[in-house]
């Protein structure tokens, strides 16, 4: 336990998947149950590239119901909405006039859309919105409104965690200290989780296991997994299986040691390996997926929790935007 304040936000963009279980929310939860931690779903940042209210919506209960049901500790974690916190729209505008423009021009994802658009030969701007252009001030933000010391994120929101640094060192040198400076901190779960066609489990390569899929459907998927043609009685090599790389991340040190054996001795199919990895996820889940399902059945119940999580949330942010009123327009 430390007295830092950890901060993170999970755009509901998709439904979680193994590789986000695993590489994100499952030592999100871990940390959160020790420290005083601000979790929020990031929906207003969704909304430069999802058109569709009721996905959003979707998305942002399987995520909350995700949380909940795995067991994160709502005594220390603070749960909610991004939307329902109304200093986050105030700060962003405010934040704006200290914000370079030629900071966000250096921003990855705008620059990957400028690449895009100049290789196809079209204005370079095309197909950018504001919301895109604007994210990483929102995103700056979401972490200066809390007070945050530490922000987990993947790899590729370092960029925008530091952007968030320079954006409160502009406004301290302006204003005077009124920030405090966040440290992104990266997940290290030791590798990617591979997908169904053993490439990084994405949403975007379509190859996913979601986290809380029915029974049936999980054994499905794991069937399905592809793996290289070697016969059952032929040795197999754990380190490059796919079935082994999801095994790891659910199963006991003696287990996966039992699992990897199998593997280097020859005798297993990779069917029957699909079927321990399936037994293993299985019962690793079995539980959390009832609560999940209720509560997917229950959303008034989440509602509940998210507006109590809006609340404690919202405290802490209108004193913070009180200083900033107070520093920036006396
Ligand atoms: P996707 O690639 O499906 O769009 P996101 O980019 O929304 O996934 O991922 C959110 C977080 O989940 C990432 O910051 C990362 O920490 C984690 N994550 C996603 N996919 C994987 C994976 N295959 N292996 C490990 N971690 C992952
Ligand atoms: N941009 C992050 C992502 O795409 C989500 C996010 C929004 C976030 N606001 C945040 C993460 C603040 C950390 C802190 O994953």
């Amino acid at each position: 336990m430390t007295d830092k304040i950890i901060l993170t936000g999970i755009k509901p963009t998709g439904t979680p998947h193994l590789g986000n279980y695993v590489g994100a929310l499952k030592p999100l939860i871990e940390m959160a149950n020790e420290n005083k931690t601000f979790i929020f779903i990031a929906d207003l940042h969704a909304l430069n590239t999802m058109k569709n209210p009721s996905d959003i919506r979707l998305h942002t209960y399987e995520i909350a119901a995700m949380m909940i049901a795995l067991g994160l500790n709502l005594n220390n974690a603070v749960l909610f909405r991004q939307s329902d916190i109304l200093p986050i729209y105030q700060l962003s505008n405010f934040l704006m006039n200290v914000t370079p423009k030629g900071l966000m021009n250096r921003a990855h994802s705008y620059k990957a859309m400028v690449e895009k658009n100049t290789d196809a030969g079209i204005d370079v701007d095309s197909g950018v919105n504001m919301g895109l252009y604007t994210y990483p001030i929102l995103m700056a933000a979401d972490i200066l409104l809390y007070d945050s010391d530490i922000v987990p994120v993947g790899a590729d929101q370092k960029q925008h965690v530091e952007f968030a640094r320079d954006i409160a060192g502009y406004f301290n040198n302006t204003y005077g200290e009124t920030f405090k400076m966040p440290e992104p901190v990266i997940g290290k779960i030791n590798g990617i989780i591979p997908g169904l066609d053993g490439r990084k489990m994405s949403k975007s390569y379509d190859n996913t296991i979601p986290v809380f899929a029915p029974e049936s459907e999980l054994k499905k998927k794991i069937m399905r997994i592809i793996t290289d043609s070697k016969l059952p009685e032929e040795p197999k090599d754990p380190d490059t299986s796919t079935i082994f790389q999801l095994y790891q991340h659910f199963a006991s040190e003696s287990e996966i040691n039992d699992l990897r054996e199998k593997f280097v001795r020859g005798g297993m199919g990779y069917g029957d390996a699909k079927k321990i990895l399936f037994e293993k996820i299985n019962s690793v889940l079995a539980e959390s997926r009832e609560k999940y399902n209720y509560l997917m059945s229950h959303t008034d119940e989440i509602d509940k929790i998210l507006s109590d999580g809006a609340a404690r949330a919202n405290a802490v942010a209108e004193k913070t935007i009180a200083r900033v009123k107070k520093a920036m327009l006396g």
